[in-house]
């Protein structure tokens, strides 16, 4: 059983997949389907595109359903001419919670370096809301040994210019490049190893008592079937779900599974 020192943290990354009426009917099943029971000891965030924002926003608030809002990206700039970017003031305006930075596919499709992934992310806490940081290796990096020499040199780039108190606030995500979408996830070992050294990398980047308090999540592959066994590790504190996170039903199983591991 995990000790409750950190709130685990679901989050359902939808990347670009249901319009805002589809998110409608989405995010109305998952506030039936999650029971105060179910979220008494786990947050959980919706990331939908950007064009659902509002609408999720205003569900939401309106019914009071247990869900933070979430975004997928933005620009590490407050204003300006930035054809098609999205301002984190704009998000924040939106009561946006979180906002993933640096997931592998704006790395590597929109090639978006280390230092733009820091700058976005001093962009998120400078607007007060939580980012979660993606930091993983690709396949041929694993082969190579290179997994720890990776997640470090991301997370420097990440945290660079932060101060302990705002790193203690981050939220990071272990996403192993080769796990995301291909139904083949990392083992818990492996996750539990990678979640455990991205903590020793941030006590080192800030302190103990903030890196301690800093949550790490899991993602890759995950599913209602594996959520809780990564949950259950000791520093791995919620996952980041893709594909499994589009359908309300899967998606409420998963935070089920999850909290249970918290459960005393
Ligand atoms: P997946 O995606 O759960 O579909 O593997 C995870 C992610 O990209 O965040």
């Amino acid at each position: 059983m995990t000790p409750n020192v950190r709130r685990p943290l679901v989050s359902g990354n939808w990347k670009m997949n249901h319009d805002h009426i589809e998110a409608l009917h989405t995010v109305r099943d998952l506030g039936l389907r999650l029971k105060p029971a179910d979220v008494e000891n786990v947050t959980v965030s919706v990331h939908p595109p950007f064009t659902d924002l509002r609408t999720v926003q205003t569900l939401v608030e309106g019914e009071s359903l247990p869900i933070s809002l979430g975004a997928q990206h933005c620009s590490d700039l407050d204003s300006g001419a930035l054809t098609g970017e999205v301002s984190p003031v704009m998000l924040a305006r939106l009561a946006t919670s979180y906002v993933i930075v640096g997931h592998s596919e704006r790395r590597q499709v929109f090639s978006m370096t280390d230092e733009c992934v820091g700058s976005t992310l001093r962009a998120v806490v400078r607007n007060k809301m939580t980012p979660i940081c993606c930091v993983g290796e690709t396949a041929e990096e694993r082969e190579r040994g290179k997994t720890e020499a990776v997640i470090e040199r991301q997370l420097t780039a990440a945290m660079d210019g932060l101060s302990s108190e705002e790193i203690a606030t981050v939220v990071v995500a272990y996403e192993p490049i080769w796990a995301i979408g291909s139904g083949d996830p990392a083992s818990t070992v492996d996750a539990e190893d990678a979640a455990s050294f991205i903590r020793s990398v941030l006590v080192q980047q800030s302190d103990v008592s903030a890196g301690e308090r800093v949550r790490v999540l899991y993602g890759g592959s995950v599913n209602a079937e594996n959520a809780g066994e990564f949950a259950a590790e000791e520093d791995i504190d919620g996952v980041l779900v893709g594909g499994a996170s589009l359908d309300a039903k899967t998606f409420a199983d998963i935070v089920r599974a999850v909290g249970a591991c918290y459960r005393s």
